[in-house]
């Protein structure tokens, strides 16, 4: 696969984002189930892995523990987060954010004991609580850095005078955000100051949470606590307007001979070699096909064509709810 720059790696120019076994979309899938979709991962060139305390409080660390690591560390990028837990409430899981020095170095420590490595190869914050100033939480994980816990660090869902401010403290070597087609807050100012500072940005949700490929049609038998849920673009009547958009961009995909998720990550790799997309999924056939969208090549006309059918400008409902948004660094957002 065609590799990109993340920080002092070569990494695959499409990563894998592993929440989806653990968190997210409702499922909590065992090592059996989980193993194929990596090996399909690996085989197709993939070195780029991401994942976080957060998913399934541990589960998900604990599963590549034994279907990732064991046997691949060596060949692979490994990423974790720490900063965000998942709690019960009444009201079902609620997420707590705590960026103080002594959480993150802490739960980085267990995450190192989970995944059953000595060093991450890339620490994230996952969300800053806007509480604990950054210099202080990136203070700590250049600590880190030094003490040969994690060798790079990076920020989640931050702002761009926020990693300007972080990156005076100690390098940071990635962002990571949402963005894609239908997402585009990153290109109102973070794209700009990763381009300038040499960070990259990790693209995370980039075929949508599932809505810029061929096969999602709606919400109808997903389960409760699947996240889309309760985003206010996937629920009536937002979504039916956003389908519309939806069905314009697998049109594109099919005169091009390419599925929609390739076209998706296509744009994004030839928006900026900055990005760096890492879509997740829990099927083999899908890990296969993402990966190949590395080595797809839309003509310039191609690409503007696609640029231009969906966006901020004609996508209905916000991305999050209230509460999940109220995580998201908004200065600049
Ligand atoms: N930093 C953060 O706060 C944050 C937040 C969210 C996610 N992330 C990271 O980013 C990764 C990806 O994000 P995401 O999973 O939310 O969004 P995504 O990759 O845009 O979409 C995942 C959804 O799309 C489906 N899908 C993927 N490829 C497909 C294909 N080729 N054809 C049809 N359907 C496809 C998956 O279903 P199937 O399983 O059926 O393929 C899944 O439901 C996560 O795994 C996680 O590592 C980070």
């Amino acid at each position: 696969m065609p590799t990109r720059r993340l920080g002092p790696f070569q990494v695959s120019a499409i990563g894998f984002g592993c929440m989806n076994f653990s968190h997210g979309y409702g499922q909590k899938m065992t090592a059996e189930q989980a193993k194929p979709v990596i090996d399909a991962a690996l085989q197709a060139g993939t070195t780029l892995f991401d994942t976080a305390m957060l998913y399934g409080n541990g589960h998900n660390e604990t599963l590549l523990s034994e279907i990732l690591i064991a046997g691949h560390r060596d060949q692979i990028v490994l990423c974790s987060k720490g900063g965000m837990v998942a709690e019960q409430g009444p009201e079902g899981y609620r997420r707590r954010i705590d960026s103080k020095p002594q959480t993150i170095v802490q739960n980085c420590h267990d995450s190192l004991q989970r995944l059953k490595t000595d060093v991450l190869d890339l620490y994230y914050l996952h969300r800053w609580d806007k509480v604990t100033p950054i210099e202080e939480v990136v203070g700590a994980m250049g600590r880190l850095v030094e003490q040969g816990k994690v060798r790079t660090i990076g920020l989640s869902e931050v702002s761009a005078a926020t990693l300007e401010k972080a990156h005076s403290v100690h390098p940071i070597t990635a962002v990571q955000s949402e963005y894609s087609l239908w997402t585009r807050n990153p290109e109102i100012a973070l794209l700009q100051a990763c381009e300038k500072l040499g960070v990259a940005l990790v693209a995370f949700s980039p075929v949508g949470r599932g809505f810029l490929t061929d096969s999602f049609e709606g919400l109808d038998g997903l389960s409760g606590d699947d996240l889309r849920q309760k985003m206010p673009r996937f629920l009536s009547p937002a979504f039916e307007h956003n389908q519309a958009l939806q069905a314009s961009l697998r049109a594109k995909a099919r005169a091009l001979g390419v599925t929609t998720a390739q076209l998706a990550l296509a744009w994004l790799l030839q928006k900026s070699p900055a990005i760096i997309p890492i879509p997740g999924t829990t099927s083999v056939d899908h890990a296969r096909e993402n990966a190949r969208a590395a080595s797809l090549s839309l003509s310039h006309e191609d690409w503007q064509v696609v640029d231009r059918l969906i966006g901020q400008d004609n996508v209905v409902g916000g991305r999050y709810d209230a509460a999940a948004q109220a995580g998201v660094d908004t200065e600049n957002f």
